[in-house]
């Protein structure tokens, strides 16, 4: 842990009465507390129009902690929780944060060290909490750090993200914020580098020459449920593509950055996403399919006769010397059969077969495959004889199982890792305001184009499913399908 009289940096949550705090961030952050990864007395104060006194402050978070972390304990929650404060207030009021700033100084005493402001408001509210910190005169690093988490959705689209970013731009530094895309934050997530980059053997076949495509698959069972207010505005593209299918292209596909800090980790990232090829206006059916679950129109809040898309299906291309001619298909849906989230590379067959097929029989691709979630692994399938007989060929897998090889309870929550990072300021697993821009100059054109006369129909599928059948015939048309 740390010396009782050191210095200690101070968390500030906007939001701190709703549900991303409970869940998660909280949660989080006693388990760092617990872990010995953050220093004990590490202040964390929680601001919300809620009426709470610290105490009552107290007995919320403990109730989201107790249901949400396998830690909890009465002796940690005690000794945690004496470090835990609230004021209320809005996110409008200047006087609000001056009484804010104000608690926080009194608390830091002669051991202020630096601040983290964590934007868990509703993001209509991010601009204003980012102007008021400014106005209170809160984000001066004069004497100590001040750095600002901003949670997703980080715009609802390019013209907005631009605009906040000025807001927020006019406060702080490109350097103090964190936009927070929490699949950066997850180990499987982390471990693509890793995989590609501590390996000698992977990076010689990681390009046109070897791959046949890429697909990338973020399949989920749940529904909206009660977040129907924001989510028939976004759809899936906004909710999914534009930030974790677009940051998990930007992994699989970047070239290896010349070090291991945010700098030169985001340009190469941003090279990626400058180099997708924008899908050609009146060419999306080719390139692109939409569909709804069937009792979508159904949820609460949802308009009847919502077009949004809850599935999406996306071909992408990368116009550079790498990937030039590989098809990157993404794919994302709700309420599907099972929960998967998986980023498979195609390698192309052998040139020439020597071994005996059966007519219109061909050898199985190797593949590669990272299970980002809920099985963490990483298998390579190949092709083996068959013991016994002549030469017959079974598609078989080498695999790597996280839980067997590291023990099954060692992959954190990923908030636990960006909150971690954001602390020691490392914004490497953040994403730049240029990144957030060109991801949603890429998105942008396709779910506008969605509402076109020449989209490509809204399909229609049965809760539970496998998905639309478009979505297979997106790639079986160019002669694939998806890994399964
Ligand atoms: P909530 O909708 O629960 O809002 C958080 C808090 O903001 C509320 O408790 C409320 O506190 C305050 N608030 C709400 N509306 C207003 C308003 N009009 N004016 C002033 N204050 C308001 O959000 P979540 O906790 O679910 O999420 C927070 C942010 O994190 C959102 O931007 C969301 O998109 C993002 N996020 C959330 C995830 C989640 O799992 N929940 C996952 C990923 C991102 P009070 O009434 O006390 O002021
Ligand atoms: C969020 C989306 O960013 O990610 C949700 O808003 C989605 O719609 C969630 O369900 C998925 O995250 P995870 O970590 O459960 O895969």
């Amino acid at each position: 842990m740390n010396e009782p009289d050191a210095p200690t940096p101070t968390i500030v949550i906007f939001g701190a009465s709703g549900d991303l705090t409970r869940r998660k961030l909280m949660p989080a952050l006693y388990n760092l507390y617990c872990k010995g990864r953050i220093p004990a007395s590490t202040r964390i104060v929680g601001f919300a129009r809620s009426d709470y006194s610290h105490d009552a402050f107290r007995q919320e978070m403990r109730a989201g902690v107790k249901e949400h972390s396998d830690r909890y304990g009465e002796d940690d929650w005690a000794a945690f929780s004496r470090n835990l404060y609230y004021s209320p207030g809005n996110p409008n009021s200047v006087e609000d944060f001056r009484r804010l700033d104000a608690l926080v100084a009194e608390l830091e005493g002669e051991r202020a060290a630096g601040r983290l402001y964590y934007l868990a408001t509703p993001p209509q509210l991010y601009p204003a909490v980012a102007t008021m910190l400014g106005q209170a005169n809160m984000h001066g690093e004069s004497e100590h750090w001040r750095r600002v988490v901003i949670e997703k959705p980080f715009g609802a689209d390019l013209s907005s993200a631009c605009e906040l970013n000025e807001k927020v731009h006019a406060v702080f530094k490109e350097r103090q914020v964190y936009r927070i895309d929490h699949y950066l934050g997850k180990e499987t997530v982390q471990n693509v580098s890793v995989f590609r980059f501590a390996n000698a053997i992977f990076e010689p076949i990681w390009s046109r020459n070897y791959v046949d495509c890429v697909q990338i698959s973020v399949l989920e069972t749940v529904t909206v449920g009660r977040r129907a207010g924001y989510y028939d505005q976004a759809g899936v593209l906004r909710d999914m593509f534009q930030n974790h299918l677009l940051q998990l292209l930007t992994l699989i596909a970047m070239e290896p950055p010349a070090a291991l800090n945010a700098q030169a980790l985001r340009n190469e990232k941003v090279k990626v996403l400058s180099a997708v090829r924008p899908i050609a206006p009146g060419r999306l059916r080719e390139h692109a399919v939409q569909a709804q679950y069937r009792s979508y129109r159904d949820e609460p809040g949802v308009a009847p006769r919502s077009r949004t898309p809850t599935y999406a299906a996306v071909k992408l291309h990368i116009d550079n010397w790498r990937w030039q001619g590989v098809p990157f298909y993404l794919r994302s849906g709700k309420a599907l059969a099972e929960r998967k989230t998986r980023i498979a590379v195609q390698f192309k067959r052998p040139p020439h077969t020597l071994f005996a097929l059966k007519p219109g029989e061909k050898l199985a691709p190797n593949i590669l495959a990272m299970e980002i979630q809920p099985d963490e692994s990483i298998y390579l399938t190949f092709q083996a004889k068959v013991p016994d007989v002549g030469i017959a060929m079974q598609n078989v897998n080498f695999n790597f199982h996280y839980a067997s090889a590291f023990g099954g309870d060692a992959i954190p929550d990923a908030y636990e890792r960006l909150l971690l990072d954001a602390l020691h300021g490392d914004a490497s697993l953040f994403t730049r305001s240029d990144e957030i821009e060109l991801a949603w100059g890429l998105i942008d054109p396709i779910a506008a184009g969605l509402s076109d006369p020449d989209a490509p129909p809204l399909e229609f599928y049965e809760e539970g499913s496998a998905g639309p059948t478009g979505a297979q015939q997106l790639l079986a048309r160019d002669g694939f399908e998806w890994v399964m």
